[in-house]
């Protein structure tokens, strides 16, 4: 049984907890969260802010940590602050989920009910791949990803850091779509997106740029 910690109590940690409850082989262990002043080992979980880290270890050596926030720069953020390392994190994949053997998935991401991942995808670190979404075979999916619900990448498409496909959008092959851009729920991506702009519409077309 591995006992994991999440970081972050909103709605996707919601959804985390109840993956961790659907698999056989983990356990939640901690819930932490800038919500919670101090550190309380409670009777099925601690609770304490994210730095209570070394709390948690204390009391549960093996533990493994995910950020369980939705907002990519955030989780970024986050995972940066705590200064775990990568063997440190978790990566969580739930039962109902379908990935490719030669699919590779970096630490810290979830793959949700019902997504796919297709034959020698690559996920990276601390990525999101929601609720049905489709990553089909060949993708390059960087760190701080959130596909969500019922996306569909087809085959090699490059989506690269921090980059948001919203609900239901889908991407035509071997089109890359930027650094910390957003896609617009339900568009259709017929050409690659740069970094950092909201693309919307079908076809995406840019609606605004991200300002540094
Ligand atoms: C694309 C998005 C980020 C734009 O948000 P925004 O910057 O606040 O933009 P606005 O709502 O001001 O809309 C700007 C224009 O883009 C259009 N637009 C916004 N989202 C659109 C979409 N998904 N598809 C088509 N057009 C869209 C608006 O109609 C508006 O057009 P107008 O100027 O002609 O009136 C947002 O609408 C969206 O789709 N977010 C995805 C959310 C999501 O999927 N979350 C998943 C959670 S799990």
């Amino acid at each position: 049984m591995r006992n994991v910690a999440i970081v972050g109590d909103g709605g996707h940690g919601k959804v985390i907890r109840e993956l961790i409850n659907a698999r056989p082989d983990t356990r939640l262990t901690a819930v932490l969260d800038d919500k919670f002043r101090s550190f309380e080992a409670g009777k099925e979980w601690c609770t304490g802010p994210p730095e209570a880290i070394s709390e948690v270890r204390r009391l549960v050596p093996d533990v493994l940590f995910l950020i369980a926030i939705g907002n990519n720069s955030v989780r970024k953020q986050l995972a940066e602050r705590l200064g775990l390392k990568k063997e440190d994190f978790i990566t969580l994949i739930h039962p109902t989920a379908i990935v490719s053997k030669s699919a590779v998935i970096g630490e810290g991401s979830v793959i949700m009910a019902g997504a796919i991942i297709q034959a020698d995808a690559r996920i990276g670190a601390h990525c999101i791949i929601n609720t049905g979404a489709v990553a089909e075979h060949d993708n390059q999916i960087s760190d701080y990803v959130h596909l969500s619900p019922r996306v569909t990448l087809s085959g090699a498409v490059v989506v690269q850091e921090g980059a948001h496909v919203g609900i239901g959008a889908s991407v035509i092959p071997q089109l890359t779509i930027g650094a910390w851009s957003t896609v617009g729920a339900g568009s259709a991506v017929i050409r690659s997106i740069p970094d950092r702009v909201t693309a919307a519409g079908a076809p995406a077309r840019i609606i605004s740029s991200i300002q540094t």
